[in-house]
């Protein structure tokens, strides 16, 4: 089965997808965030082709998307005045909001545990396809698991063409890393997973909001996961990376000192003129935008990845980014892909290490 590319800007070619939908297939959809590889949130035997195609661990679960907060209320047990506050601010929107589940959804959306993960998306393919297709969509990321986030329908068919129905083609996403996730199902609001929305903005309207430590540091041997896809090495193209932190300089000089060490540098902008002075003229240089520019860097980023796939590499420095603001999710992203590997290069002068 060859999967279908419909237009997103082509309403009979929603209808189509929606339909597909309705019949309990398959359908990668357009987010602001990233595509998402949808199924009817009811339908257990819909939900389980997800995991089938994605080859995603059972124990993770989805991330329900609805039209509207009222949609999303419906499937929570209890929607507290502090929901309503960040659906108000953020919806439609990159944030997901994790809610004790009415029990609405199929068990497997779940995967077992009494909350849901309820998310109004942007992007208006998606709500038109909501909207069309009349049922809650389960749709976690639509790459396969363990591989990057797909941030254009190329990407979908590159992991999933033939495992699933159709691909609805909305271009390239804007935001380019995936939702906000905070749980508000404990004791106080929690920051599961860094998105498009910021910590800071979360406290704006929540006030105190903690953040889980799986945001920045690998589990503990042993340790449950807040949110169990932390759990997994995410993101990662198939070179192994280390992370570098420090000046562009600095970076600069540390590449030069272990250019034995790897066959590729994903880098700032900025950071170009002194690589171009010091390296050969081969070098694989891949930028993810400017340095003082984390939106650009989250809507850069998986795709750089995938071309670092695409070139071969099996060893590559990344210039690791601020994880101020918006750049914790760019950051907490490219931790996971470097499987927690980073260096310090504090200074100019060559470096002899290499780990
Ligand atoms: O932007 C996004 O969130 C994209 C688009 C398609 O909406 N979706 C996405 O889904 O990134 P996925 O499955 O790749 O990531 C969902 C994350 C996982 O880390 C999962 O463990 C967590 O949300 N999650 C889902 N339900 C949860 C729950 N009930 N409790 C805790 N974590 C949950
Ligand atoms: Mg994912």
């Amino acid at each position: 089965m060859q999967t279908l590319r419909l237009s997103a800007a082509i309403p009979s070619d929603l209808d189509r997808a929606a339909a597909l939908l309705r019949a309990g297939e398959l359908a990668a959809l357009p987010t602001e965030t990233v595509y998402g590889l949808a199924a009817n949130a009811l339908d257990g035997d819909a939900v389980a082709k997800i995991f089938t195609a994605k080859g995603r661990p059972q124990d993770n679960p989805l991330i329900v998307h609805v039209p509207g907060a009222a949609d999303a209320a419906a499937l929570a047990a209890d929607f507290p005045p502090e929901a309503q506050r960040l659906a108000d601010v953020f919806w439609p929107g990159p944030l997901t909001i994790i809610l004790p589940s009415s029990g609405m959804v199929a068990p497997a959306v779940s995967a077992g545990l009494p909350t849901v993960a309820l998310r109004v998306p942007a992007h208006p393919a998606a709500l038109a396809l909501l909207q069309a297709a009349g049922i809650p969509l389960a749709a976690p990321s639509a790459n396969r698991s363990g591989s990057p986030s797909p941030t254009a329908a190329a990407h979908v068919l590159a992991d999933l063409d033939g495992r699933i129905a159709t691909v609805l083609d909305g271009g390239p996403c804007g935001i380019g890393v995936e939702s906000t996730v905070v749980s508000l199902a404990g004791e106080s609001p929690c920051l599961l997973r860094p998105g498009g929305v910021t910590l800071a903005q979360l406290r704006d309207v929540l006030g105190d909001v903690t953040v889980s430590p799986s945001v920045t540091a690998p589990l503990e041997n042993g340790e449950t996961a807040a949110s169990p896809g932390m759990k997994y090495r995410h993101y990662a193209p198939e070179a192994s990376l280390t992370l570098v932190r420090g000046s562009a300089a600095a970076f600069a000089a540390y590449a030069v000192s272990c250019a034995a060490g790897w066959d590729g540098l994903l880098c700032f902008d900025e950071d170009l003129f002194c690589l171009r002075a010091l390296l050969p003229k081969r070098s694989v240089l891949l930028t993810y935008g400017s340095e003082t520019d984390p939106a650009a860097q989250a809507r850069l980023l998986f795709a750089r990845l995938r071309e670092m796939d695409a070139l071969g590499l099996r060893r590559a420095l990344v210039h690791c980014p601020s994880a101020d603001g918006a750049g914790l999710a760019v950051y907490n992203r490219l931790l996971r892909a470097a499987s927690f590997r980073v260096v310090e290069a504090t200074s100019c002068f060559p470096v002899s290490r290499f780990p």
